[in-house]
């Protein structure tokens, strides 16, 4: 029962007379604070990729940004690893502010990094909120749910609740305020942000823990904890593979974002949406932010996206081997060390041509 913004019609009004430039509403991902202390307002004038409204969030809540920061990084690392076994692998989202195409059109690149950066701005709150960092909010509130045979409610859930309000806010912001962006991806934007925080939502799972004589497991406490964002990130992947190309058009008065190739039906809260079909990220186009997959490791042996078949496009790949050195034969000394030795073992790699 988190109320979790979906916000596509209300916001229309709002944004009557735009022109069609892309916003980058996520430019925020370039800020690189861990050194900032952050206890002192001039602190926010060292992140420019903020626009006004997440500026003004960041001088009245200064002991946020380091769970803003930690989002920024965590985006970055979790996006690159979801994506590593496809040909697009996030890896432009290191070039920011400066978004290649890939990120700055309505892709479904970009529905996904928004959607994944909109959750770890939330989920990166409302654990810090439980784990003491935050003198704004504590632990969250006890779930309203009777307790299951055997355990009762106890120890500190994630803040979710704090978490959405002030991630919606940092991560909305952009796209309510800034002058500069197109009405549909700005829509685009906000509706996938939603999609992000409703995973985070749904992965709020029951944790326990035992207590009890010699482990018995007599009392259990529980409480509601969010799964890591690794997790969402899959889950937001899947999304992905599955995300609805829209368009912008009048239904009924106002102009809303509707599927644009199948039957007339409102866009899904759950799905992801997108403005621009994507290259096939084959070959190097940078007009189009494909970075190709020449010179991509791909496996062999794989029937997946990361097969040498799918990543290179038909182009085949070479093989090379290469050495790898392991610790190897470890034994145990009493007492108290382990020796190994090294061990040389040779692998074989497979690149795109
Ligand atoms: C972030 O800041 C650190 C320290 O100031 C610097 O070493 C690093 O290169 C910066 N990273 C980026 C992506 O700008
Ligand atoms: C902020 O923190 C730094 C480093 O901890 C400290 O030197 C500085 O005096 C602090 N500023 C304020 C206004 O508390
Ligand atoms: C991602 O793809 C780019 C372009 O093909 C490549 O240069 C980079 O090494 C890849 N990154 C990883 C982690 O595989
Ligand atoms: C290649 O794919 C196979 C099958 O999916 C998997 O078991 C194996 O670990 C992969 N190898 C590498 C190096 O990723």
């Amino acid at each position: 029962n988190v109320l979790v913004s979906t916000v596509p019609q209300v916001l229309l009004a709002l944004f009557s007379n735009q022109t069609d430039i892309c916003p980058s509403g996520y430019k925020w991902l370039m800020v690189n604070g861990s050194k900032v202390a952050w206890n002192e307002t001039q602190h926010c004038k060292i992140l420019d990729g903020l626009v006004p409204d997440q500026l003004q969030l960041c001088r009245r809540n200064l002991e946020l940004m380091h769970s803003i920061v930690h989002a920024a990084k965590e985006t970055k690392g979790v996006c690159q690893k979801t994506f590593s076994d496809m040909r697009w692998n996030c890896s432009s989202i290191e070039y920011a502010p400066s978004f290649t195409p890939d990120l700055m059109k309505g892709t479904r690149e970009s529905a996904f990094v928004y959607a994944l950066a909109a959750a770890a701005v939330s989920h990166s709150i409302a654990r810090a909120c439980a784990s003491g960092e935050l003198p704004i909010c504590s632990c969250g509130s006890v779930p309203s749910e009777v307790p299951g045979p055997g355990f009762r409610w106890g120890g500190c859930g994630d803040n979710l609740r704090y978490g959405l309000q002030m991630g919606s806010a940092f991560a909305d912001g952009p796209m309510k305020s800034s002058k500069a962006g197109g009405q549909a991806t700005r829509l685009m934007n906000l509706h996938n942000n939603a999609v992000g925080r409703q995973v985070l939502t749904d992965s709020l799972e029951t944790k326990c823990k035992c207590h009890g004589v010699s482990g018995s497991c007599s009392v259990k406490t529980c409480w509601k904890g969010l799964q890591d964002l690794s997790e969402i990130a899959t889950d937001l992947k899947s999304k992905y593979l599955a995300a609805t190309k829209v368009t912008h058009r009048h239904m009924g008065t106002r102009k809303q974002l509707v599927p644009k190739e199948l039957d007339i039906r409102p866009v899904r809260e759950a799905e992801l949406v997108y403005l621009v079909s994507s290259p096939d990220y084959c070959t190097k186009n940078p007009k189009l932010g494909s970075l190709g997959t020449q010179d991509r490791q791909c496996n062999k042996t794989s029937v997946g996206s990361d097969s040498c078949n799918l990543m290179c496009c038909g182009r085949g790949y070479n093989a090379y081997t290469e050495s790898v050195v392991e610790r190897c034969q470890c034994k145990y000394y009493w007492c108290c060390y382990v020796m190994c030795k090294k061990c040389q073992r040779t692998v074989e790699r497979y690149v795109c041509k």
